[in-house]
């Protein structure tokens, strides 16, 4: 949530402007309510905002290019505190010109320290941001040095932040720190860059360093210094690391959008997702685990954690963990988690699902999880992010870079690393033989080749999509697994396509959502596979009926050899079937959701929407 880039060369050139625009447009991701840039020239800040999307910052830009600098900090901005505007766009430069400042978080306490340290000073507007580069240049002039007032600062705010800030009498350096919001250090050659995320420097250098929780940096264009909160100066050798992929993961290669790109990934998000890690003698281990693997055999309860997208994937763990460990599973939003008081012991496995990795609320519940004395376990794509370090076991999911704000790639590869968890408690507790393990490890294996054939039916929905672009309401419906298949279709669609949709337990239909089905109501149905669960499946078909004769229109997603529908899409009521092949029930999630995917993003293609950059949204939400 927020976008930062910052730079510092060797000399004066156009060189760190435009590499802070370039790093913001591959940051957009995070936010992009407002941006704006600021460079060190001749002594003064030079500053251009825009409200809206980059395009904007760029044609303001192009009206009236920058001047050369040797230094620049960019911000891409997701309001928290104060609407989408100028005056509210970073970097925020305090009143007596002498510092600019770039936050990603939220300063929870800014309103004391404006009435306790601000009493004084009329500030031009009132966000936490601008509280802060006030008070943090009020302790420069004390100090004398950015490094020593960022020091003093860091002591006496709460909340969350990332910050980059600059000295208008020094433009040697860039002064960073960070509490709960990503910063990585990029080094280049005869520059050395800082940001949110790698993204915004890849293609200049793949050199990186995380600077870690409550860390403070001193950036200069040949020389990187970290401290931690104390002032006390730190080796940081191992919190160096190279960048293993390049700029093109963060291209769209071609596609239309990001998302599309990342539909089209699955097979090998699913199959990097098994494969990442090695499965010796059938066996599935995790990526890492800092406590006794017995301690698993004591656990009674899994609650499992997260976040829109993320929490869909729960859902889904939640059918296979129970069915193959017999262990009660609770799936929880993040948000929710803490505040019911929930039953959380040393005798829980608390399960952290996040594409990022950053998502504060699913941070929030891990943290509050270890002071019950659970054990906390992140199912997470991005190495090195704060899910990663803080739980006490992780299994990655190898997704690779997820750009669309609309998560497609690491939702299907996080129910992925759910089946592969489940199956190693399953062997590590003693709940199934092995050759049964192996033969549902095979099973999963086959997943990614029946993706691929899903896939080969995205021009026919695509052209389904087309027709129904001015649909103004689609209902979802599934049972058993089926059900959070519907929830996330129905997240997809409303996210992108703004269409209002609801996701529905196909058994909850009579019990109300079925006064709302009239003539022409597009519903989709997921029918679940008819040999695995019949009963399941022949209660679906029920139900398509009590939808067909009130009026509303039908698209189902059925398995390939399933013409229990043939007749209805003949005779009317049925509009459209989408197969998947043949899988049994717990793995159909991962083929079901694909059409759905095709269909939101395709319905947002036709309507002319951004598809990667909905409205209002943000790919990681690093505030509670
Ligand atoms: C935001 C994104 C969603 C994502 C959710 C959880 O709301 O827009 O696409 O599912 O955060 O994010 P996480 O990174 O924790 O998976």
């Amino acid at each position: 949530m927020c976008g930062i880039v910052a730079c510092v060369t060797s000399k004066k050139s156009d060189f760190a402007a435009d590499a802070c625009f370039k790093g913001l447009e591959y940051l957009e991701y995070r936010g992009y309510d407002s941006a704006g840039i600021s460079l060190i020239v001749d002594g003064k800040f030079e500053t251009k905002k825009a409200v809206g999307k980059l395009e904007s910052l760029k044609k303001e830009i192009k009206s009236k290019p920058f001047s050369k600098s040797n230094i620049a900090a960019g911000h891409t901005r997701w309001a928290t505190h104060g609407s989408p505007s100028i005056e509210n766009a970073h970097p925020h430069i305090s009143t007596n010109g002498r510092v600019a400042l770039v936050h990603n978080g939220i300063i929870e306490n800014a309103a004391q320290i404006k009435s306790e340290k601000l009493q004084n000073i009329k500030l031009t507007g009132n966000t936490d941001t601008q509280i802060v580069a006030e008070y943090l240049s009020m302790l420069l002039e004390e100090t004398g040095n950015l490094q020593n007032a960022m020091t003093k600062l860091v002591k006496q705010i709460d909340g969350s932040w990332a910050f980059v800030a600059m000295d208008v009498k020094d433009n040697s350096k860039i002064v960073c720190s960070r509490h709960n919001s990503p910063l990585v250090i990029g080094k280049g050659e005869s520059e050395n860059f800082i940001a949110s995320d790698v993204i915004a420097f890849v293609e200049y250098t793949k050199n990186a360093v995380e600077i870690k929780q409550d860390q403070i940096a001193v950036i200069e264009w040949d020389n990187i210094k970290l401290f931690n909160f104390a002032g006390e100066q730190i080796d940081y050798a191992n919190q160096e690391y190279k960048i293993d992929w390049n700029i093109d993961a963060a291209k769209k290669g071609g596609y239309s959008s990001f998302m599309e790109k990342e539909i089209r990934e699955e097979p090998a998000a699913v199959r990097n997702t098994i494969y990442g890690r090695g499965s010796q003698d059938g066996r599935f281990g995790l990526d890492r685990l800092d406590f006794d693997e017995n301690y698993l055999k004591l656990i009674d309860k899994i609650t499992v954690v997260a976040c829109g997208t993320a929490a869909h994937s729960g859902y889904v763990a939640r059918f296979a963990i129970e069915h193959w460990c017999k262990i009660p599973v609770e799936v929880e939003f993040a948000h929710e988690f803490r505040y019911r008081d929930p039953i959380v012991n040393s005798k829980t496995l608390v399960i952290a699902i996040s594409q990022s990795g950053e998502t504060m609320d699913t941070l929030q519940a891990v943290r509050y999880a270890k002071q019950q004395g659970a054990k906390t376990l992140a199912i997470v794509n991005t190495l090195g992010s704060a899910l990663d370090r803080e739980c006490d076991a992780v299994l990655y999911t190898y997704a690779g870079r997820e750009i669309a704000v609309a998560s497609t790639k690491a939702f299907i590869a996080q129910i992925t690393a759910c089946y592969i968890l489940g199956l190693y408690l399953a062997e590590v507790r003693g709940n199934l033989f092995l050759d049964e393990i192996e033969s549902k490890i095979r099973e999963l294996k086959t997943l990614p080749d029946k993706l691929a054939k899903v896939l080969q039916s995205y021009d026919d929905i695509k052209a389904f999509a087309k027709k129904e672009k001015n649909t103004e309401s689609v209902l979802f419906l599934g049972r058993h697994i089926g059900y959070p298949i519907a929830l996330e279709g129905a997240l997809k669609l409303k996210e992108i396509a703004y269409i209002h949709s609801e996701g529905f337990a196909a058994g909850e239909l009579k019990h109300g959502p079925i006064a709302i089905i009239e003539k022409g109501q597009l519903v989709f149905v997921i029918v679940p596979p008819k040999n695995d669960r019949a009963e399941v499946h022949s209660k679906v078909l029920a139900n398509i009926e009590e939808i067909i004769s009130r009026g509303g229109r039908i698209v189902v997603i059925a398995e390939e050899g399933d013409n229990s529908l043939s007749e209805k899409l003949e005779k009317g009521g049925i509009e459209k079937i989408f197969f998947r092949p043949k899988t049994s029930i717990l793995f159909s999630a991962v083929l079901d959701i694909v059409p759905l995917q095709i269909f939101a993003c395709s319905v947002a293609l036709f309507k002319g929407l951004d598809i990667d950059m909905p409205r209002n949204l943000a790919k990681s939400v690093t505030v509670e």
